[in-house]
């Protein structure tokens, strides 16, 4: 469906629209410079100047550079990265510090999650489990687009008091979507109005069926505030991580997700990296969506800095080019410079996209024409 015109395309090729004219009569067809061609004539043109096509298109920004699999042996187990979700107030935050034993929620900012945090917590058993608190499913939702979904089990927060509210609905839907196995915590139970019954009972009318209504979702009461229900919640948490049997690679090149990325005044570009398999160390070269860099330092979710992050760790990384977008995908690559034209690529690509105004496709496939 895609046409071009003989001039615009002897442009981007910088040729002579009267040479691109002859070459195409030789080739059968009698056109005028000002009149289009379709794309299949358009790529013979293209090869008979001895010029290389390369198609760009989304799938290609997005594109991870190949890296080999692992194979099955290589695997190891790793911690299940949880992600808590749930409608705005009803106590995210303040279960992943009862969780974890220390108290973010009451030093932030008028209670308000500002970012998305990532924690890795030993539980008493030594096992680890990672978990990603959102403060909106927007970032969820547009990773998820983006192909990277790096959560393993969601757990929806409720209020027991409040009930399904929008956004509880929202995160049905994205676990839904993404097939992501979810454990609901019933959490404020200690409140004096709170009805786990009718949290449960409106969580039919969504198709979540919970365990005390005979259904297959694990469910669990919670008080973040009085500490209750949370062996029970780690003990679902583990007990659905094993079913999963989750495991990577720890001995390989790293590859990981960015959970979160700014611009520091102080450390400059900062990424909050979710490794996926592999280890990141301090030294590796890495490029990071359409940026690239050498990990300077790695700082881990208590604030220290540590040589190295394995599967399923979140890490801060100090040394990047620029602020990459939440979702990007990590990789370490063998050298800077290689690191650099996968960047410099990726930013052009993405730039071309962003101010073309002709038909997408056809203006980006002649993009990288030289
Ligand atoms: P956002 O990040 O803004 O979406 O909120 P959140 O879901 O992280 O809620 P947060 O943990 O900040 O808690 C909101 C309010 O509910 C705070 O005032 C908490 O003290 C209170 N709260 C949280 N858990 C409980 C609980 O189990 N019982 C009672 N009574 N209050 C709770
Ligand atoms: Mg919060």
């Amino acid at each position: 469906p895609e046409a071009i015109t003989v001039q615009e395309l002897a442009n981007r090729m910088a040729e002579k629209g009267a040479d691109l004219v002859k070459a195409l009569f030789k080739m059968g067809m009698a056109v005028t410079v000002n009149q289009t061609i379709d794309q299949d004539t358009a790529e013979l043109l293209v090869t008979e100047f001895g010029h290389n096509i390369k198609r760009v298109s989304d799938a290609d920004v997005e594109l991870e550079l190949e890296t080999a699999e692992d194979s099955e042996a290589d695997l190891q187990p790793r911690a299940p990265v949880v992600a808590v979700m749930g409608h705005v107030d009803h106590g995210k935050t303040s279960l992943l510090d009862a969780l974890r034993g220390s108290g973010v929620a009451g030093g932030e900012a008028g209670g308000i999650t500002q970012h998305i945090g990532a924690y890795q917590v030993t539980m008493k058993d030594k096992s680890k489990i990672t978990f990603l608190d959102t403060p909106g499913h927007e970032a969820f939702t547009e990773m998820r687009a983006r192909g990277a979904d790096v959560t393993d089990i969601v757990i929806l927060v409720v209020a027991a008091d409040d009930g399904l509210m929008p956004q509880t609905i929202e995160a049905i839907n994205h676990c839904k979507a993404a097939e992501v196995p979810m454990i609901v915590a019933i959490n404020k139970v200690d409140k004096e109005d709170a009805n786990p019954q009718r949290v449960r009972e409106r969580l039919l009318e969504h198709e979540v069926i919970v365990e005390e209504m005979s259904g297959d979702v694990q469910d669990v009461e919670v008080s973040a505030l009085k500490k209750t229900g949370l062996d029970e919640l780690i003990e679902k948490i583990q007990l659905q991580a094993e079913l999963m049997e989750l495991k990577a690679n720890p001995d390989r090149a790293a590859e990981g997700t960015v959970i979160e990325a700014k611009l520091d005044k102080g450390r400059g570009p900062v990424a909050t990296i979710l490794v996926n398999r592999g280890t990141l160390k301090v030294g590796d070269v890495f490029v990071v969506g359409a940026e690239s860099g050498k990990v300077r330092a790695l700082i881990d979710d208590h604030g220290k800095q540590v040589k190295k992050a394995g599967p399923s760790m979140p890490v801060e990384v100090l040394g990047l080019s620029g602020v990459p977008m939440a979702g990007d995908p990590l990789q370490v690559v063998d050298s800077e410079t290689r690191a650099r034209e996968v960047a410099e690529y990726r930013s052009s690509v993405l730039h071309q996209k962003r101010t073309a105004q002709a038909p997408a496709s056809l203006e980006s496939m002649f993009s990288a024409l030289k």
